[in-house]
């Protein structure tokens, strides 16, 4: 059997006195695209930030690519050939998008020349972002600025990229955009964990899906399974 690319096995992470997460176990294989979805509060971002070591959980274990991170400083995702891009994308508003894009290869210390065709690969990933090259970030719509978030994430060359309901308060089109972007990279390559209320949006790109309710993972679908609980079940957003 392989070494998965992520395996978390039963962790429960505490915030401020309230216990969020509890036994929550996942596995992501290399390659995979796999969603988590479930409704508002039910621990999605916690689960997210105890992976990346943003709110370490107080049991349970983290493994990347066999390596165990638990406790692990988010600094180090970088060097683990892991990338996120955070709810409501955390991009730097006063700076460029070309500038923005550039902090995500700030670890890697690569060449000018490199860099300029990782560059080059992001515009061509989302076309809609070439004519903001130099453009102030903050002016951006939320649909180019969650292209230019998951640019950024893509400039750290990830093995694995973690997205945090990028779809959040977007148009269907840009929606569409940034979620044929997303297959263009599973088609790549790049292991994708999803968080995504918009069942519909994840079947469209996921294997699969756990669902996560009160901070545990009650379930687990198929892609088949989530496109028909899509039409049959409102989990608070359309589309
Ligand atoms: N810093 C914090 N201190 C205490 N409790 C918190 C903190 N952040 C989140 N929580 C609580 O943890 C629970 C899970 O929150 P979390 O943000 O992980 O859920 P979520 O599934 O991402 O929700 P959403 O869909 O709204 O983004 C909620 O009850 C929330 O109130
Ligand atoms: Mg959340």
């Amino acid at each position: 059997m392989t070494t998965p690319m992520l395996e978390v096995e039963g962790i429960s992470t505490i915030r401020g006195r309230v216990q969020v997460l509890w036994d929550v176990s996942l596995t992501v294989q290399r390659g995979e695209t796999v969603a988590i979805v479930g409704p508002n509060g039910a621990g999605k971002t916690t689960l997210v930030g105890s992976i990346t070591g943003l709110v370490p959980p107080k049991s349970g274990r983290i493994r990347i690519n066999g390596a165990d991170v638990t406790g692990s400083p988010p600094e180090k995702l970088a060097s683990r050939r892991v990338a996120l891009v955070p709810e409501r994308r955390g991009i730097f508003a006063p700076l460029t998008v070309r500038e923005n894009l550039l902090m995500g290869a700030y670890a890697r210390r690569a060449r000018r020349a490199e860099l300029d065709a990782d560059l080059d690969d992001v515009f061509g990933l989302f076309p809609a972002l070439v004519r903001y090259r130099d453009a102030i970030a903050g002016s951006l719509s939320g649909g180019e600025q969650q292209m230019v978030a998951i640019g950024r994430a893509l400039m750290a060359k990830p093995e694995l990229l973690l997205l945090d309901e990028p779809s959040l308060g977007l148009a269907p089109k840009v929606r569409a955009e940034i979620f044929g972007a997303l297959a263009r990279l599973a088609e790549r390559g790049v292991t994708i964990l999803l968080v995504e209320q918009n069942l519909r949006l994840a079947a469209r790109i996921c294997g699969r899906a756990y669902l996560m309710q009160n901070g545990r993972i009650v379930g687990t679908e198929t892609s088949d399974e989530l496109a028909r609980s899509a039409r049959t079940v409102y989990l608070g957003s359309h589309g």
